[in-house]
């Protein structure tokens, strides 16, 4: 397979035939989940550590499902119970870590560069689950399987991003890997939650959402991040949904088969109406996060097999 990195730390600087072979593998995945199969030899003997700096309900429990699936000792360590609290820095974390012959570590933290920042110190392949406002790469892969299993394809696709890009991760790991497979980059917001450099990373910025939205093939919607916020970047929720909430009249603008995306948590009547999020044809909310289990198994099936050098083996 062409994905053949001792970590996954971010989306940028990976190569187009390196995603494609992470999302093809995913595409097995997904086949074989649903199908009730299970493929519990290739992590057998490993240990997965899921380390949470920062609270998360699906990203967590996606990770643990899709170890566990693939055999692995999976281990959740979250912030609350472990010594960071008592003060033990983060390397000194690592070398606990190391100690323990830990062979995957799944890393969620305030800070950017976290996860990058332990790869360097821990033995083990480190996979970022979220670091402040830098990457998500998971949440991109998936993002972009489901896409491809809806459209066939990425490329030539208008995909618009709409809300709190300023803060969020999910934007700039998704921004990445759509521009690099070739879809058109749309993102919506007020000009005080789009970052100043947006321009450079090769999009489109509109801060009128019916503009933006027109003839998009996919609508992308993101949660107020209002813990990451520093001051007040938006009047209120009743006056950002009037101008940025997704409604069905908004949609409209949109083309008549493009789908819902949201990474959650969803902040109903803030940036999406339930309508809208729940619209059994268009929305594929759910469909997200049951590719978030198999793009997990892709990823931490790809980097076993990087550790140990194993032949090739399709899980299907
Ligand atoms: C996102 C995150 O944590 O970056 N959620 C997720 O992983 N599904 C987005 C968010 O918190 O809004």
């Amino acid at each position: 397979m062409d994905f053949a990195r001792p970590h996954l730390l971010a989306i940028e600087g990976l190569h187009p035939p390196e995603i494609h072979a992470l999302l093809d593998l995913a595409e097995s995945y997904a086949l074989l989940n649903r199908s009730g199969k299970t493929q519990r030899d290739i992590l057998r003997g490993r240990t997965l550590i899921n380390l949470f700096f920062e609270d998360s309900t699906r990203t967590r429990t996606s990770f643990e499902l899709a170890g566990k699936r693939l055999g692995a000792d999976v281990i959740n360590m979250s912030v609350s119970t472990s010594s960071v609290n008592k003060g033990e820095t983060l390397l000194d974390t690592a070398s606990t870590l190391n100690a323990m012959h830990c062979d995957l570590l799944v890393v969620r933290h305030s800070q950017s560069g976290a996860p990058n920042l332990l790869a360097q110190k821990v033995d083990a392949a480190v996979i970022n689950a979220g670091d402040g406002t830098h990457e998500h790469p998971t949440q991109a892969l998936l993002d972009a399987l489901t896409i491809r299993r809806h459209k066939g394809r990425l490329e030539g696709l208008t995909v618009a991003i709409c809300g709190d890009v300023l803060h969020s991760r999910v934007a700039r790991s998704n921004i990445y890997l759509l521009a690099s497979l070739g879809s058109q980059v749309r993102l919506i917001g007020p000009p005080t939650l789009i970052p100043g450099a947006a321009d450079r990373l090769g999009v489109e910025v509109f801060h009128d959402m019916d503009r933006g939205l027109d003839g998009a093939d996919v609508v992308m919607m993101l949660r107020l991040q209002r813990e990451r916020m520093k001051s007040g970047l938006v009047p209120s929720e009743r006056e950002y949904f009037r101008f940025f909430g997704l409604n069905e009249a908004r949609l409209a603008k949109a083309k008549p088969d493009a789908i819902i995306m949201h990474p959650g948590p969803m902040n109903r009547g803030v940036e999406i109406e339930s309508r809208v999020a729940d619209d059994p044809v268009r929305s594929v909310i759910k469909e997200q996060v049951e590719m978030g289990v198999a793009v997990r198994m892709a990823v931490l099936d790809a980097l076993a097999r990087q550790r140990s050098r194993l032949p090739s083996s399709r899980p299907v």
